[in-house]
């Protein structure tokens, strides 16, 4: 994480923003949401983004992905530049490199779990049995073994959370997009979701972006950007231990059963990092 980038060319990997600017049109009068934001974020890492409603963090987010048209600046991920490109290429980029996790999960009622997380897959051309197939190995490394049959509606919060999970990381996405992923749910369950993004994350190596508002769900991250006026305002970085180094095992090996573990189970690696030091 750098705010101040200097060499252009050390910013090959991961996300890189330079510049970025993003202007609506509303009712005739321009809403500045964006404003020459430059920032590096190195691959791999976990981010929060916060600030208060209306600051741009949304903005910032689809931009970066590519779902908004920057007014002005350069987006870059994995070297790419996305500012410029058709919108049939930046489609098939969000699909097979990007995941996406929204407030409300946004699965299709009408389809099964498992069709829901199957469907990215499905876009690229997997055989719908394989496809279904992954969709049920990937619910199970989240906790949510044999759900694939289940329609979203008869999940819990947490779970039909857990299944959007899946559904994002199921392409093997380099980065993963999420805004305000806990957003409808209580403060222990927003514990075990954000416990199963971040180390499912962490596994595959995905960059991690996550907006929120919620400071506890910031803990879970390694850095905290927080923006003001659609600028950022400053970095924070927790600690510099690896993710891999200070969060639990595997889900489906943890101690704790996500869904009926107490939020004191889940002091987050950053919390417990800092407690060490205090000691
Ligand atoms: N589609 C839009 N048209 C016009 N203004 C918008 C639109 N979306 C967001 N805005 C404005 O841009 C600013 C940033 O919005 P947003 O990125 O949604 O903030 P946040 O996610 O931090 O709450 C706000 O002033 C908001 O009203
Ligand atoms: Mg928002």
């Amino acid at each position: 994480m750098n705010l101040n980038v200097n060499q252009e060319s050390n910013y090959n990997t991961g996300i890189y923003l330079r510049g970025l600017t993003k202007h609506y049109q509303r009712e005739g009068v321009i809403v500045p949401a964006l404003n020459e934001v430059t920032l590096h974020i190195a691959r791999s890492s976990q981010v929060a983004i916060m600030g208060p409603s209306g600051c741009g963090k949304t903005t910032l987010l689809h931009t970066t992905a590519g779902i908004l048209t920057p007014t002005a600046g350069s987006i870059r991920i994995e070297g790419q530049e996305l500012a410029g490109m058709k919108e049939t290429d930046l489609s098939t980029l969000r699909l097979r490199r990007f995941g996406f996790v929204f407030q409300d999960g946004q699965l299709l009622p009408e389809l099964t779990n498992a069709e829901n997380v199957a469907l990215p897959l499905m876009l690229l051309g997997v055989p719908k049995k394989q496809a279904l197939q992954k969709a049920d190995t990937q619910l199970a490394s989240l906790g949510l073994a044999g759900s694939g049959k289940y329609l979203p509606g008869q999940l819990s919060g947490g779970q039909a959370q857990r299944v959007a999970i899946a559904r994002a990381l199921v392409t093997n996405p380099q980065v993963v997009f999420a805004d305000e992923p806990t957003g409808s749910l209580d403060q222990a369950t927003s514990a075990e979701v954000m416990q199963v993004l971040t180390q499912a994350t962490a596994q595959t190596g995905a960059t991690l972006v996550v907006v929120t508002h919620d400071k506890g769900v910031a803990s879970w991250l390694q850095h905290t950007i927080h923006m003001c006026d659609g600028k950022i305002e400053s970095v924070v970085s927790r600690t510099s231990m690896a993710p891999s180094e200070n969060k639990s095992t595997h889900p489906n090996t943890s101690a704790a059963t996500p869904a009926t573990a107490s939020t004191a189970n889940y002091a987050t690696p950053y919390e417990t990092a800092e407690k060490a030091e205090e000691n």
